[in-house]
């Protein structure tokens, strides 16, 4: 079970004039909702396929009766993270962010999946240490920059190339792709239900009560 007091210990947490204040054990909540909580942190290039996974894997959740939410980079970025742009620093303070909302949501006791570039090893494992006793998965959405070129959704790749869209990922800005992801899911040439399928199996399993 997650314990609070361990923020105390934690640097990543403040700790100058403030009180952390004890809640009621995360647990009791997580009963009341007859599941456990988990977080699946997504990370691939734009176009990999995360949003259209991360929707898969949410709504097999829910019509399977388990609680889940999904925090996606795009949206997140019209909201709590409207005033981020795409430089290094605005990268790793906009996956703190989400990291922190993930954990929140968790220990509330809902399965979140967080599908977010993230390019970076170093801030995808802050992710990890900032979910604390949160059962993690890295999930790597496997697609390569051929292929989400060639998809290109949303026309970014084209723009990209052009030098209209600066700092890209895969282009003109660094993508470190996971070297030991807890998961794998594999894009080309699958359906979006194949590719999510061992992710809902791996989830329903962590948030059995
Ligand atoms: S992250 O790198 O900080 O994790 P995030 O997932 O929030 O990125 O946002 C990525 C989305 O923003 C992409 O799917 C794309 O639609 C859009 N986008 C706009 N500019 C860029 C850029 N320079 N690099 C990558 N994605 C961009």
């Amino acid at each position: 079970m997650p314990d609070p007091s361990k923020h105390a210990a934690d640097p990543t947490r403040r700790s100058d004039n403030l009180t952390w204040q004890t809640l009621q054990p995360h647990e009791t909540r997580w009963r009341s909702l007859n599941q456990r909580p988990a977080i699946a942190w997504f990370t691939g290039l734009s176009g990999a396929g995360k949003s259209s996974i991360a929707n898969a894997v949410d709504r097999a959740l829910t019509e399977a009766g388990r609680h889940a939410m999904v925090l996606d980079g795009d949206n997140l970025r019209h909201g709590l993270n409207r005033d981020l742009g795409f430089t290094a620093s605005d990268r790793v303070e906009n996956i703190r962010r989400a990291a922190e909302t993930a954990r929140l949501m968790a220990e509330a006791g809902l399965v979140v999946i967080v599908s977010l570039i993230s390019p970076f090893r170093a801030e995808r494992e802050t992710a990890r240490q900032i979910a604390g006793d949160i059962p993690f998965l890295e999930v790597f959405i496997d697609t390569s920059l051929a292929v989400c070129e060639a998809r290109d959704p949303k026309g970014l790749y084209d723009r990209a190339r052009t030098g209209a869209i600066p700092n890209f990922t895969g282009i003109s800005a660094p993508y470190e792709a996971p070297l030991a992801p807890d998961l794998t899911l594999a894009t080309d040439g699958l359906s979006v239900a194949a590719s999510a399928e061992p992710l809902i199996a791996e989830l329903m399993r962590l948030s059995a009560a």
